[in-house]
């Protein structure tokens, strides 16, 4: 039993952990641990709090794959849902599709009974405002504004020096089944209807029972153009250990040039137990807990500086 996930998913990891103790599934252990990073108004990445696309309005993306069977459910640009994981979930059990988005999704989201929240905090609109006027105070600052100018959104993770963009969680139960979990708000000030990887199977999210599961953080469009969750379980499929599946991905990202100076992260499990974790930033961790762990157990992210820029 083990479940590990991105450093901001710290405070939903022992609820995931009790879940799979108790005998319960990776996939409600997953879900369970997301929905509290999605609940952290703290955490300006994901869910309540997340900040808005550049006209001020929460859109979420997130998706939930189950490595027993590769049933994935995904859902993109969602307002006003506190938990699009638990949408994701619905979508992939409910329906005969993968990927609802948007106005579709919302609606599928009342007839599930959902509530509707309003998703933009005041710290959140706060932090918002002051990077569209560009002020120095914010972490945000400059960046917000040349986003503006480029109707381009940008990376808070990068900007405040944080692995906390987008939250990822790979569980692994006791018999043996691997469930892999992605939720955000994307880009703090995107561009209106903008989906990132989160919520694409095979670019933020894929999960194989058969090899292993794997989730990003960072610039989605990078891990869409380099398909990287699908290509690391590839490579597990193919021998790899973790380790050597994510460095081959992470190194094939240095060949997708970006002007943007994007980061990208990853965490990877493999069915046995053996974990990975990735970033193009220096001294990022991922955090986790086998049967084991009194508490949340962090590990260091191999550094894989992407080079190729400005293409
Ligand atoms: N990785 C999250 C996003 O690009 O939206």
């Amino acid at each position: 039993m083990l479940i590990i996930g991105s450093s901001n998913a710290r405070v939903g990891i022992p609820l995931g952990m009790a879940i799979l103790r108790r005998g319960g599934s990776a996939l409600d252990a997953v879900e369970a641990a997301i929905r509290a990073v999605e609940s952290n108004p703290d955490d300006h990445t994901v869910g309540l709090g997340g900040l808005p696309n550049v006209l001020g309005v929460v859109e979420l993306d997130a998706s939930i794959m189950n490595g027993a069977t590769r049933a994935a459910g995904a859902v993109a640009g969602v307002r006003g849902i506190e938990h699009p994981i638990s949408l994701a979930r619905r979508v992939m059990q409910d329906l005969p599709h993968v990927l609802l988005v948007g106005e579709g999704a919302e609606r599928f989201a009342e007839e599930c009974g959902f509530e509707q929240t309003e998703l933009l905090t005041p710290e959140a609109r706060d932090i918002y405002l002051r990077g569209l006027r560009g002020e120095e105070n914010t972490p945000y600052a400059g960046l917000a504004a040349r986003a503006m100018v480029h109707r381009l959104a940008m990376q808070p993770e990068r900007a405040s020096g944080k692995d906390a963009g987008t939250v990822n969680v790979l569980a692994l139960d006791q018999d043996g089944n691997i469930c892999a979990g992605v939720s955000t708000s994307g880009f703090a000030w995107k561009y209106p209807g903008r989906v990132g990887d989160s919520a694409v199977i095979g670019a933020g999210n894929y999960c194989d029972g058969r090899y292993g599961a794997a989730a990003c953080t960072g610039r989605g469009e990078m891990a869409i153009r380099g398909a990287t969750a699908r290509t690391i379980v590839l490579g597990l499929a193919q021998g790899l250990s973790p380790e050597e599946a994510g460095g081959r991905a992470m190194a094939d990202l240095d060949l997708i040039p970006d002007n943007y100076f994007s980061t990208m992260n990853c965490v990877i499990l493999a069915p046995d137990g053996r974990h990975a974790g990735f970033s193009t930033v220096e001294n990022q961790i991922y955090v986790g807990m086998d049967e084991h762990s009194r508490e949340v157990e962090s590990w260091p992210r191999t550094y894989m500086p992407v080079s190729a820029r400005g293409q």
